[in-house]
């Protein structure tokens, strides 16, 4: 990690100059941009692409694609938004891994020219980390040390964290992401991608009546192609007796996922808090935008005396604001890229 030369001959903490700060995501298929005023979301701004539905899920190619067109316009509504002309930029923070090579690349490239042509620093962001940070974007934020629930479509973590910038995972999935167990087995339902909200909006309507197998992991870890296999043979079997099945029990089918899913995710959250006496318990990801497990979750924070952070829908999902957050806190301290900075589809967490 190295300084800006030319900005940090003036760089001075102590100026009370504003500090304005653009953020962009682009790490799979939203394109996002946010404006930060002294760590304060101004704006937030996310193009979604609509036509991953349609293949069933995320065509790389076609991501980057239209990371492509998004990109300028998202970052331009956010500064309009703010009402800052990139001149008034004092940096610049981008994701820069982990996630889909094509898709960073796009963010990256984009940061990196601006950065470039404004003179300003530029901010290299880890997704996974931005994710858990965003609940420090309003209140209430979780003191330190806190235990974050990471569940998105390419992740699920169990994580400690001391500060910003020290975390343990003290657990991850082994197989599949905790989204990917909610859009595969949406699939097999003849749900659109992704199925997360399909899912969830549906099992409101039903009961949990059927039962699927939960993996049995040591300590904090998570699997769930156990459970993908046994939805997918329950279907089997009762679709070669009743070829209606799954239409006549939509409903009890979702009811009956999103609670197997959410029961492995909490036992851990459970198991966690009570190995490391960390009461203070925060979700984070896509999938934390899920009504069933923002449920559970506040019965579990009421039995065991939790301080529960459910970040608000906004900053559930990838946003870029997420990236704001921890880049403002990089910018503080310094923590600078050169413009040999590259996207990294695996950056170490
Ligand atoms: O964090 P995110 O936007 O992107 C990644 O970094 O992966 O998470 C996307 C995942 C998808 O798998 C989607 O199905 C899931 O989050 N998701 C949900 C809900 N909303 C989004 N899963 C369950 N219930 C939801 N309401
Ligand atoms: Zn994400």
């Amino acid at each position: 990690m190295c300084g800006h030369p030319n900005f940090l001959e003036n760089f001075d903490l102590n100026t009370k100059e504003t500090i304005n700060l653009l953020a962009i995501e682009s790490s799979c298929d939203d394109t996002s941009a946010a404006v930060l005023i002294d760590g304060k979301v101004v704006a937030n701004i996310t193009a979604t692409q609509l036509d991953h539905e349609k293949y069933g899920g995320v065509v790389p190619e076609v991501a980057s694609r239209q990371h492509n067109i998004h990109i300028g316009m998202v970052v331009k509504e956010a500064l309009d938004k703010a009402g800052i002309a990139p001149i008034d930029l004092h940096a610049v923070g981008v994701t820069q891994g982990p996630g889909l090579m094509g898709s960073l690349v796009v963010g990256v490239a984009f940061a990196k020219s601006l950065a470039l042509g404004l003179d300003v620093p530029l901010i290299g962001v880890h997704h996974m980390h931005a994710h858990i940070l965003a609940h420090l974007i309003d209140e209430p934020k979780p003191e330190f040390p806190f235990l974050c629930l990471t569940v998105s479509g390419g992740h699920t973590q169990l994580v400690v964290i001391r500060s910003y910038k020290e975390m343990e995972i003290l657990g991850t999935t082994i197989d599949d992401a905790a989204g990917e167990a909610f859009d595969k087995t949406g699939k097999m339902l003849g749900l659109p991608y992704p199925a997360g909200p399909h899912i969830d909006r549906l099992a409101a309507l039903g009961n949990p009546v059927f039962t699927f197998s939960k993996a049995q992991m040591p300590d904090f870890d998570f699997s769930f192609s156990g459970f993908k296999t046994s939805v997918l043979y329950f279907l089997q079997n009762q679709t070669q007796k009743d070829q209606d099945f799954i239409k006549n029990n939509l409903n009890d089918l979702c009811a009956s996922i999103q609670m197997t899913i959410i029961d492995m995710l909490t036992a851990k959250l459970i198991r966690a808090v009570k190995s490391t006496g960390i009461t203070r318990v925060a979700i984070a990801g896509g999938v934390s935008a899920n009504r069933g497990l923002r449920n559970k979750l506040t019965e579990l924070a009421t039995i065991h005396g939790w301080d529960l952070f459910i970040p608000s829908f906004e900053y559930c999902t990838d946003n870029a604001a997420m990236i704001g957050i921890n880049a403002y806190f990089k910018y503080l301290d310094q923590n600078f890229e050169t413009q040999d900075m590259t996207a990294d589809p695996r950056l170490a967490f």
